[in-house]
C-alpha cells in the first residue's frame, strides 16, 4: 500500500519541525509538501538542522500547496479559520495543532479567545484531538483538531478521578503548570531574548490560561459535571521555566470522600491500561519518583502520577510531557493514526533521552 501524502502548512515553526522529524520514520504516511512565506525555495535541513540528510524537501508557498491526503495546519491562532474552506478542498484529512477547533462551544470560544468564532459551521466537523479521550471519535473521522499542550497535561493528570467519579467537581481545581520556552513558537520575542528568558521564573499566565477552557470541557465530556455546574471552576498558573521543551502540570484537586491510595491506583490502572502512551510514574525510591518532563524530549509518552495528602480528600495530581509532542505534533500523529486505522504508535517509538 502507498503511503499517505502529508502537506505541513506552517513548516518552519517547532511543531511543523517536529511533524516532519516524526513523519520521516513512518511506516504508513510521508511528507510531500511543507509550506513557509519567509524560506520559501529553502532546504528544510536549513531551518530544521536535525533533519540533514533526512528530508530533501523545499520549502513551498502555502499559496502554491497542491492536493495531498493529509494537511497539518501549524499556524498561528485565526489561521485556520481563515481558509478552513480552501483546505478542505486540497485534503481528505486535516489536523490543525491551533486553537481554532478545538472547543465544541462558540461561548467558550468567545469566552477565552474573544470574538466569534470565524467559521462556526466547522467546529462540529472538528473531533478534539487528544485519544486517550476521544478516540472513539477520531476513528474514521476527516478533520482532527489539536490539543493545547498545558490542557493535555492537566487533563491527563485528571481524567482518571473524572472517569472514575472521584472528583469533588464542587471545590476549585487548580492546576499550576510549569512550562518551556519552545511553547511560545520559532518566532522571536522581546520575552524570549536570551538574556531575558535564560534563568527566569516567569508567572505569565498567573490567572485566567486560555487552556483552561479544554479541561473544562474534558471533565464536561464525561457528563458528570457539566461547565456550568463547576461551583467552583477550573483555574490555571502557566509559569515559564528554565527549560525548552516540556510541560509539568501539578494538580490541586479534592476527593469526593478520603480515599486510600489504593483506590487511586485503581482509578489510573483502569483509565490508562492498554494506553500506548500514557505511563503511571510513582516509586518511593530513585530520583525519578514522580513524572518529569526531561526524559520526555522528543517521546510522545505522558507520566501521569499522583500524591494523597495524608489528613483527608486533597490530592496532588502529576503529569508531565514534551509540549511539541505530547502536546502537540505526536498527538496529531496519534490522531492521524487513529483516523486511518494504522498502528496507534506508529512513528512514534522514540522514548526519549536520557540524561
Ligand atoms: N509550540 C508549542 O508548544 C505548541 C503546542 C501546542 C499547540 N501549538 C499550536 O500550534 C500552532 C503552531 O505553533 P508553533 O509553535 O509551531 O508556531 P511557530 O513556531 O511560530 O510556527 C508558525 C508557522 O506558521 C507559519 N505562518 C505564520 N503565519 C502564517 C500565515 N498567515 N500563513 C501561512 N503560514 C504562516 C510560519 O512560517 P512563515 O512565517 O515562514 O510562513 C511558521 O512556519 C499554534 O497555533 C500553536 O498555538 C503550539
Amino acid at each position: 500500500m502507498s503511503k499517505l501524502s502529508c502537506t505541513i502548512v506552517g513548516g518552519t515553526g517547532y511543531t511543523g519541525g517536529e511533524l516532519l522529524r516524526i513523519l520521516s520514520f513512518h511506516p504508513d504516511a510521508e511528507v510531500t509538501q511543507i509550506t513557509s512565506r519567509s524560506r520559501m525555495g529553502e532546504y528544510a535541513h536549513t531551518v530544521h538542522p536535525n533533519l540533514r540528510s533526512v528530508c530533501q524537501l523545499q520549502f513551498i508557498r502555502p499559496d502554491d500547496v497542491q492536493r495531498s491526503d493529509v494537511i497539518f495546519l501549524c499556524l498561528p491562532h485565526g489561521e485556520a479559520t481563515a481558509q478552513i474552506e480552501r483546505w478542505a478542498t486540497l485534503a481528505d484529512t486535516i489536523v490543525d495543532l491551533s486553537a481554532d477547533f478545538r472547543l465544541r462551544d462558540q461561548v467558550a470560544y468567545a469566552r477565552w479567545y474573544g470574538g466569534t468564532h470565524a467559521a462556526p459551521q466547522w467546529l462540529d466537523k472538528f473531533v478534539y484531538g487528544l485519544p486517550e479521550l476521544t478516540r472513539a471519535q477520531l476513528k474514521g473521522a476527516r478533520y482532527a483538531s489539536g490539543v493545547g499542550c498545558n490542557a493535555t497535561a492537566t487533563n491527563l493528570a485528571l481524567m482518571p478521578l473524572v472517569k472514575a467519579g472521584l472528583l469533588d467537581t464542587s471545590q476549585p481545581i487548580i492546576s499550576d503548570v510549569k512550562v518551556g520556552s519552545s511553547e511560545a513558537g520559532a518566532e522571536a520575542t522581546d520575552a524570549s531574548h536570551h538574556p531575558e528568558r535564560s534563568g527566569a521564573v516567569r508567572s505569565y499566565a498567573p490567572a485566567g490560561h486560555r487552556h483552561t477552557a479544554e479541561v473544562e470541557q474534558m471533565i464536561a465530556s464525561f457528563g458528570q459535571a457539566p461547565t456550568q455546574t463547576l461551583t467552583q471552576g477550573v483555574y490555571m498558573s502557566a509559569t515559564s521555566i528554565e527549560m525548552v521543551r516540556g510541560v509539568l502540570a501539578t494538580v490541586h484537586c479534592f476527593l469526593k470522600e478520603p480515599q486510600q491510595e489504593k483506590v487511586l491506583w485503581k482509578a489510573f490502572r483502569d483509565c490508562y491500561k492498554g494506553e500506548p502512551f500514557v505511563r503511571i510514574v510513582k516509586t518511593n525510591t530513585g530520583i525519578f519518583r514522580a513524572p518529569e518532563p526531561k526524559i520526555l524530549s522528543g517521546s510522545n509518552f505522558a507520566d501521569v502520577g499522583f500524591a494523597l495528602s495524608d489528613d483527608g480528600p486533597k490530592v496532588t495530581l502529576l503529569c508531565a510531557i514534551d509540549n511539541l509532542m505530547k502536546g502537540a505534533a505526536g498527538s496529531a500523529v496519534q490522531c492521524l493514526n487513529v483516523m486511518h486505522g494504522f498502528d496507534e504508535r506508529a512513528g512514534l517509538q522514540f522514548p526519549g533521552l536520557h540524561p
